[in-house]
């Protein structure tokens, strides 16, 4: 039991009507007297759905977590948020990260708890949870569902999202059967839990272990595996403690934790929707980050983890290599370890028992997967706002290249157009696509790796320069330009590129440039016109006029800072 008061006295404290309501209607489910004796209730924030395959198994993971809360003596109340499901959510889930964040924030504030668990897994649930409750700072931890089993088909080992990009190109180029391409279907995803590739889900999993807001382990034990429930109890029971402790959020989402986040980046070959969506958390807990701190922090620091889809391997073997605690030991010289993480420890205490059981999976320092794994942030005439391109993901033939640009005006012209056999393209054009940023798509679509033209695919060409304003799958690679900021639908000059413009590409000069005059690039911004919407109501109506540009994290711009947890006013 804590000294201090607990916000949920608020609630649950004294002999008043009031008290007398918000007492009596939680006993309908059951609860004793004394569970309102000034015992910490501990939030169990639940992206559970069926629609959200990633999250379907968190009804029973939940569980584990109450077990623990109980243990430690707290009270568990389990509430549903907004679910952003990557495989189903149309148009894109992301135009919901927001929307399930405002749905996190409102329902931490303003309901009687003294903190919260957050159960997080397929690619937006952790942004939207961490988003929401950085916006609040109650004492926070968070659970992530884990990763599905390795994949498999036909003998050998497939991973979420990479090979169905992979498979797919098959397909076109006819070197895959459509038969064999549905039979890969049920191989692919073999268990509860979200994609095992590095993709955005794990990665932003191992974003909030780096972040120092999970227990150790947490971002690889399998979904299905006994010790992710064993971690899901001692969650729980933490939880308790941090309440005694009032160690909040705000405690732990520090400068130094976001800047080890973006070393540990690197070091896994992180999907780049990492670096939006920790632009958008440190933005609600203001904590200064910028895209060049992308670049500056991670910079010289090697990927060590051969994981699909930079390299070899899934989650389930960096899991029994040892897991992100033996990643971070091996790049503990540049990370800063005194930080404390929500276990309470200092991250140096844990680094120093992890051991590396596997350095095939996870390689030494000095025998890295790609020398270069932090994200390189380009500007240049054709991205004044900046973009992104993950090196250890793209072509090294294609670092510096200049090439002539074939435009798309949206992801159905490209759809349209890609295969015909009559489009002017060679492996050393460059593809644009427009029109499929923040407020563009709306929600910025995930198709910044645009297929390959059919014709090139079939001459064994894989890999081009693509440039673009959407995001790119985590699970997905190439040389892939993306989050070109301002987007094409404000104006951006990605609108103003014509097919047949030049363009050249220097990743090491981090240099993006349109090869046209500043009187030509002023005279086609003056003829440019915006293209035509309608007025859109509801959500999408409130998200296009107030998204902010992905370069600074997509936020909503009302949403960013942290407005507390103060004890709303009563009604009743
Ligand atoms: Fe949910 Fe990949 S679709 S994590």
């Amino acid at each position: 039991m804590t000294s201090r008061k607990l916000r949920s006295q608020a609630w649950f404290g004294g002999d008043d009507k009031d008290a007398f309501i918000h007492r009596s209607w939680m006993k309908n489910m059951g609860l004793p007297d004394d569970t309102f004796d000034g015992r910490p209730v501990i939030g169990i924030c639940n992206t559970f759905s069926e629609f959200t395959p990633c999250n379907a198994h968190f009804r029973g993971l939940a569980e584990h977590v109450k077990r623990g809360i109980l243990d430690a003596g707290g009270v568990p109340l389990e509430f549903p948020v907004f679910s952003c499901g990557e495989s189903n959510l149309r148009p894109t889930a992301m135009l919901f990260r927001n929307l399930a964040s405002m749905d996190v924030e409102e329902s931490i504030r303003g309901n009687p708890m003294d903190g919260v668990v957050l159960m997080a897994g397929c690619d937006k649930t952790t942004p939207s949870l961490l988003m929401g409750a950085a916006s609040c700072d109650l004492p926070t931890i968070l659970i992530s569902g884990g990763p599905m089993l390795n994949g498999r088909f036909k003998g050998r080992t497939i991973g979420s999202g990479t090979d169905v990009w992979r498979f797919s190109e098959d397909v076109r180029a006819g070197r895959m059967s459509r038969a064999d391409f549905m039979a890969a279907e049920a191989g692919m995803s073999r268990s509860a839990g979200h994609c095992m590739t590095m993709g955005t889900a794990s990665t932003m999993a191992s974003m909030a272990e780096a972040l120092g807001v999970t227990l150790p382990g947490n971002a690889s034990w399998p979904a299905v595996d006994a010790n992710r429930a064993r971690l899901a109890r001692m969650t729980g029971r933490r939880i308790v403690e941090m309440v005694q402790e009032d160690l909040r959020l705000s405690q732990v989402l520090t400068p130094a934790a976001f800047r080890n986040a973006i070393r540990v980046n690197a070091g896994i070959g992180g999907s780049t929707n990492a670096v939006l969506h920790l632009l958008a958390i440190a933005g609600r807990v203001g904590v200064p980050l910028s895209l060049e701190d992308w670049d500056a922090v991670g910079r010289g620091i090697p990927t060590l983890l051969d994981l699909m889809p930079s390299g070899r391997f899934l989650m389930e073997d960096f899991c029994y290599a040892g897991g992100l605690p033996a990643l971070m030991a091996e790049l503990k010289e540049v990370l800063e370890t005194e930080v404390v993480t929500v276990s309470g420890r200092r991250l140096a205490d844990i680094l120093a028992e992890a051991e590396n059981y596997n350095p095939e999976v996870i390689r030494p320092k000095d025998q890295p997967l790609c020398a270069e794994g932090g994200m390189a942030v380009l500007r240049g005439n054709l991205v004044p706002g900046g973009a992104i391109l993950k090196p250890s993901a793209a072509t090294p033939s294609l670092m510096v290249h200049r090439g002539r640009a074939v435009v798309f005006s949206s992801i159905e012209d490209l759809k349209a157009r890609i295969d015909d056999p009559d489009l002017e393209v060679d492996e050393t054009s460059v593809l644009v696509l427009q029109n499929c940023g923040p407020k563009g798509y709306p929600g910025i679509a995930e198709v910044g790796n645009m297929p390959l033209p059919r014709k090139l695919l079939e001459r064994g060409i894989r890999d081009m320069v693509r440039i673009s304003d959407a995001r790119m799958s985590g699970t997905a690679f190439g040389t892939v330009v993306l989050h070109a900021a301002p987007e094409a639908s404000v104006g951006g000059p990605i609108a103003l590129v014509r097919t047949g413009d030049w363009i050249s590409l220097d990743v090491p000069a981090r240099r993006l440039e349109l090869e046209i005059s500043a009187e030509e690039l002023e005279a086609r911004r003056a003829a440019w016109q915006p293209p035509v919407e309608l007025e859109k109501g509801g959500y999408e109506g409130l998200y296009v006029k107030t998204v902010m540009q992905a370069t600074t994290g997509a936020d909503l711009d009302f949403l960013v800072g942290c407005r507390g947890h103060a004890v709303p006013r009563e009604s009743h």
